[in-house]
């Protein structure tokens, strides 16, 4: 018997797993994966934001993981954890939570509350999770209380974690919609109720596509204020001395992680699969931020330029490969894109970043030595990645040349983005 089953221990579901289980509940995780499996139950953790240490801690307060879906039959709750990549036509592909849902349908016993947390489209809990729910267990509405609640974890942030960021959690019918608010109400510290289910969907939805807009701004905006000789980082930090009105957001290489570039496609296939036409923010939000390696690389060839070099034959030193400082995750991170158009022009790409120990860059060399020595030894170094392990000020003096894509450094000898 368990007080929660979590289905799918990725980034997502194993951080609710180590907050439910310090909220003392009796905990099951399910997954696909055999390596997954495996490696919880021997104390391994595969999740930057979890140490081997926290593992051990869950596994001291009863964790399992399994593979084996029957043990939803007895639980009390179940989330959904999954993952919803991108499928070709730019839509989520729903695969993995309708394989959970067959997984965990058969086994589910009346009154068993189920939540969706993968993010995906506004409709999708009511349209698809739960009628292949309904139908696989033979439960009736009533009997099955289904919720969605969005994830809003911030892998590496040391301010707010799972249980000190509000959640949101949104039913179709009161019952259920009180027995979700319940549920989180044991493992975080402010459950935010929902209209619906529909409501909470599009809330996660919301929240991305506002920063992937506002981060296509800035990187709009900084290219023309380098061709106008004025210090866009100036700007932004001037405009963020306004106390009320204004949110910074700052230029970088792209965008990248497993949410920003695409969670506001779900929201636009939508709209243009229901109802014909476009939203065209995100549409020229993607186009900007995805040309920002290829503006890197052109910031990187006129720098080159300058020192009469050319591209080809030059060592390029990529800084930080990561799509977010401090962690190890590479998913969908710019850097890649950086890479791969410097080894098409013929540069030689070295790479440097204390969370990767192997990245699977075909022709690029990992800098195994100090960092200020494969700085010296470039022809131009790119930060692309601000770590906290780099001393700024040291990387700008040893540096032949830097280019610095996060706005960090503060002296003359840098260039910016
Ligand atoms: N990573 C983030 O920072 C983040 C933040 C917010 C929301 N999300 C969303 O949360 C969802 C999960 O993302 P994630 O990053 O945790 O993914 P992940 O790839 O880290 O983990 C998913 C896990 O699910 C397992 N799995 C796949 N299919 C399964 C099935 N049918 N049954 C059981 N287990 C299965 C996989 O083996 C894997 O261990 C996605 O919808 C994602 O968009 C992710």
């Amino acid at each position: 018997m368990s007080d929660l089953v979590v289905v799918g221990l990725g980034y997502v579901g194993l951080p609710l797993v180590a907050e439910a289980c310090r909220a003392g509940l009796q905990v099951t995780g399910l997954d696909v994966s055999p390596r997954v499996v495996e490696g919880l139950n021997a104390g391994r953790s595969h999740v930057d934001d979890l140490s081997d240490e926290q593992v051990g801690a869950m596994l001291a307060a009863g964790f399992t993981a399994t593979s084996d879906a029957s043990c939803v039959a007895e639980a009390d709750a179940v989330v959904i954890c999954v993952p919803t990549p991108l499928s070709a036509d730019g839509g989520p592909d729903l695969a993995a939570v309708e394989s959970a849902c067959r997984g965990i349908g058969p086994h589910l016993g009346p009154g068993t509350l189920v939540v969706l947390e993968s993010t995906t489209y506004p409709g999708t809990t009511a349209e698809v999770v739960r009628p292949l729910l309904e139908e696989l267990s033979g439960l009736g509405p009533d009997e099955l209380p289904l919720a969605y609640s969005p994830e809003r974890i911030d892998p590496g942030n040391p301010t707010y974690g799972l249980k000190n960021t509000p959640k949101v959690v949104g039913a179709d019918d009161p019952a259920a919609q009180e027995r979700a608010r319940a549920f989180y109400a044991q493992v975080v510290d402010t459950v935010v109720v929902a209209r619906g289910t529909r409501e909470a969907e599009s809330a996660k939805l919301l929240e991305n596509t506002y920063r992937h807009v506002n981060i296509a701004l800035v990187n709009e905006m900084v290219r023309f204020f380098h061709e106008l000789d004025i210090d866009f980082w100036e700007v932004i930090r001037l405009a963020s001395t306004k106390p009320f009105g204004f949110q910074a957001f700052t230029p970088g290489p792209g965008v990248g992680g497993h949410c920003i570039p695409i969670d506001p496609n779900y929201l636009s296939h939508r709209v243009r699969t229901q109802l014909g036409y476009g939203f065209r923010f995100v549409e020229l939000a993607q186009e900007i931020n995805s040309s920002m390696p290829a503006y890197v690389v052109s910031r990187v060839t006129a720098l080159l330029n300058d020192q009469e070099k050319a591209v080809r034959g030059s060592t390029v030193l990529l800084l930080g490969v990561t799509y977010k400082p401090d962690i190890a995750d590479q998913r969908e991170s710019p850097a890649l894109d950086v890479a791969k158009r410097l080894l098409q022009l013929g540069a030689r790409v070295e790479y440097h970043d204390p969370h990767v120990e192997h990245w699977d860059v075909a022709g690029t060399v990992r800098a195994d030595d100090d960092v200020l020595a494969a700085v010296g030894r470039a022809d131009v170094t790119v930060l692309l990645q601000h770590h906290a392990e780099y001393d700024v000020a040291a990387l700008e003096q040893s540096a032949a040349c830097l280019l610095d894509t996060r706005g960090r450094t503060t002296g003359e000898k840098a260039h910016r983005l």
